[in-house]
């Protein structure tokens, strides 16, 4: 942290005042990034990426681009660990879990929300009409519906199908990341999306149907400001996929963050997170999957798995990619 910033932060926090602190720290960025960029999990990230990017290429904000572009993974009945199509809890009914961060402090969540096809932007309304951040099941309904969202039934026939055939063995095993058995093109888990747009903002959004056939009411890394997602405009951005527990059991994006702001690579950054979830899991960190990418307010990105397998994908001016992250097992 450069100490202009830091004395920005210590007035803030003498004044004792929340929102002139945001602004103080959204003004403390060294250099505005003219270049936008954005960075979205897994290989679907990439047609969630053309959705995002004509608005950050017209000059829009990196919160519409991210909501935006999360919202077409909502919306795709083949995307089966997010939105309309996910896969059930073991009571066969999706629920979802989605939050949204700006790039001043502002965020908002969504936990256990049923019926409703865009919680990423129940998310956002929750953090832009309500003193709060989280809303969960029946009380985040009543304010979907509330305002103006219609219910819709999320479980596809396909989604019905596997779990008529999982409530055979009912074999529930959440170490087992869900890509390990969709494997090819539904080879993804939640979509998380950070963007940079070019006023030098960070924003993201992460959005899923969670651990297929977890305990009703289970709730996963994804809505958890820090664990799932995490923004700080000043140092980093980085999102979360994989097993939700570990994932907040380290407090996974924030950590990343954490380091980005001591000076790490958005891809060390990820790899330092990693290798603390691999650490305190010496039994069975074999058997989880958890992936991170992180964007630097520099437009610098990367990202970090533990199996390898987790990819990421990159849209800039000048790129468009899919990586696979490296990774601690090979
Ligand atoms: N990472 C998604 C979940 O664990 O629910």
């Amino acid at each position: 942290m450069n100490i202009k910033r830091r004395e920005l932060i210590k007035a803030a926090l003498l004044a004792g005042v929340a929102g002139p602190m945001s602004a103080a720290l959204a003004q403390t960025k060294r250099t505005i990034n003219k270049n936008p960029v954005l960075i979205s999990t897994w290989n679907y990230g990439r047609k969630a990426n053309a959705v995002a990017w004509p608005i950050l290429e017209k000059g829009g904000s990196s919160l519409d681009a991210v909501e935006a572009g999360v919202k077409l993974a909502e919306a795709d009945p083949n995307a089966r660990t997010v939105g309309y199509g996910g896969l059930p809890d073991r009571e066969g009914k999706v629920t979802l879990d989605a939050c949204i961060m700006d790039s001043r402090f502002n965020c908002g969540a969504v936990l256990c929300l049923e019926q409703i096809m865009h919680p990423i932007s129940v998310a956002r309304m929750v953090m832009e009409r309500t003193p709060h951040i989280y809303l969960t099941g029946e009380g985040a309904l009543q304010f979907a519906l509330a305002n103006g969202f219609k219910k819709t039934n999320l479980l596809t026939p396909e989604s019905e199908a596997d779990y008529i055939e999982w409530l055979k063995t009912s074999n529930y095993k959440p170490e087992k990341n869900i890509e390990n058995r969709l494997g090819g093109e539904l080879n993804h888990d939640t979509i998380g999306m950070l963007a940079l747009d070019n006023t030098g903002n960070l924003s993201g959004a992460c959005t899923t149907s969670g651990m297929a056939y977890k305990m009703r009411g289970r709730v996963g890394d994804s809505p958890i400001i820090g664990s799932g997602l995490y923004v700080d405009n000043g140092a980093g951005a980085a999102t979360a996929s994989g097993v939700g527990e570990e994932i907040i059991r380290i407090a996974g994006a924030h950590l990343v963050v954490g380091y980005m702001e001591q000076g790490l690579s958005p891809e060390n950054a990820c790899r330092k997170a990693v290798e603390k979830i691999v650490k305190i899991n010496p039994d069975k960190s074999r058997d989880l999957q958890v992936g991170f990418i992180a964007l630097a307010p520099s437009g610098a990105y990367g990202g970090y798995s533990i199996q390898p397998g987790f990819t990421y994908a990159v849209k800039s001016g000048t790129k468009e990619e899919v990586f696979k992250a490296k990774s601690f097992y090979r």
